[in-house]
C-alpha cells in the first residue's frame, strides 16, 4: 500500500476530500509549516500523525526542507501531496521528490502560474476556468498535468463566487488523481513520461462542471 504524506499551511479543505475519499493508499502523516492551521485539526480528527515544522524557525529555505525530507524519510513515504502548501520548495526538494510529489492549482495550466488566479481569470474576461493536479517540478506550477477540473465563469461572477466552485471541483478531482496514483492507473516513469492506463498522457483528464 503507497503512504501519502501530506504538507498544508491553512484550512485543509482538499486533506478532508482525500480522507473523505478512502483511498487505496494511506496517508501516514501531515506536515504543516503554520501551528494554527486548521488542516492539523482535521488530521488529528481522523488519527492521522502530524508534525509541524514552523519555517521561521529556520535560516533558509534549505534547512527548512531538510527537515521535512527528513521526516518524510521517518515516515517511509512514497508520495507526498501538496494540499494549499504555501511555501516554495528549494530545488533539491522538488528533485529529491521529483516524480513523487503532486500539488493542486487553481487553474487551467499552463495557464495562470502563480497567485490570485481567480481575479486574473476575470480580468482577461475567460469563459472557462478551473483547477489542475500536476506533478511538481523545480519550475513553478510547470509539471505533468494529470487531471483538471473545468468550470464556467458567469457574467457576475466574484473572486469569491468562482474560488468557492473552483475549490467544489479539487475536492473531486484531487482524490481521482490521487486514487489513480495509488492504483497504479497514473505512473509516473524513471524517464520522466507519465502513462495513464498504460499509455502515455499527452493531455490531462479533464472533469466538466457546467
Ligand atoms: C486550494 O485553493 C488549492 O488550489 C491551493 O491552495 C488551496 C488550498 O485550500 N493550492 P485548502 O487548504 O485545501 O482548503
Amino acid at each position: 500500500m503507497i503512504k501519502i504524506a501530506v504538507l498544508v499551511s491553512g484550512s485543509g479543505s482538499n486533506l478532508q476530500a482525500l480522507i473523505d475519499a478512502n483511498l487505496s493508499g494511506k496517508i501516514v502523516g501531515v506536515i504543516s509549516n503554520k501551528p494554527e492551521a486548521y488542516a492539523l485539526q482535521r488530521a488529528q480528527h481522523a488519527g492521522i500523525s502530524t508534525v509541524i515544522i514552523e519555517h521561521k524557525q529556520f535560516p533558509n529555505r534549505e534547512a527548512f526542507d531538510a527537515v521535512m525530507h527528513q521526516q518524510l524519510l521517518d515516515w517511509d513515504v512514497d508520495l507526498v501531496i501538496l494540499a494549499g502548501f504555501m511555501r516554495i520548495l528549494s530545488a533539491g526538494f522538488v528533485n529529491a521528490w521529483q516524480g513523487k510529489m503532486v500539488n493542486i492549482h487553481p487553474s487551467l495550466l499552463p495557464h495562470y502560474k502563480g497567485m490570485h488566479t481567480h481575479q486574473r481569470v476575470l480580468n482577461t474576461g475567460d469563459m472557462l476556468h478551473g483547477c489542475t493536479v500536476h506533478y511538481v517540478t523545480a519550475e513553478l506550477d510547470a509539471g505533468q498535468a494529470l487531471t483538471q477540473g473545468v468550470v464556467q465563469v458567469h457574467l457576475h461572477d466574484t473572486v469569491d463566487t468562482l474560488a468557492e466552485r473552483v475549490h467544489t471541483l479539487e475536492h473531486l478531482i484531487y482524490p481521482q488523481a490521487v486514487e489513480w496514483i495509488c492504483n497504479g492507473t497514473i505512473q509516473h516513469m524513471e524517464n520522466g513520461q507519465v502513462l495513464y492506463k498504460g499509455q502515455v498522457l499527452k493531455q490531462p483528464i479533464q472533469f466538466c462542471k457546467f
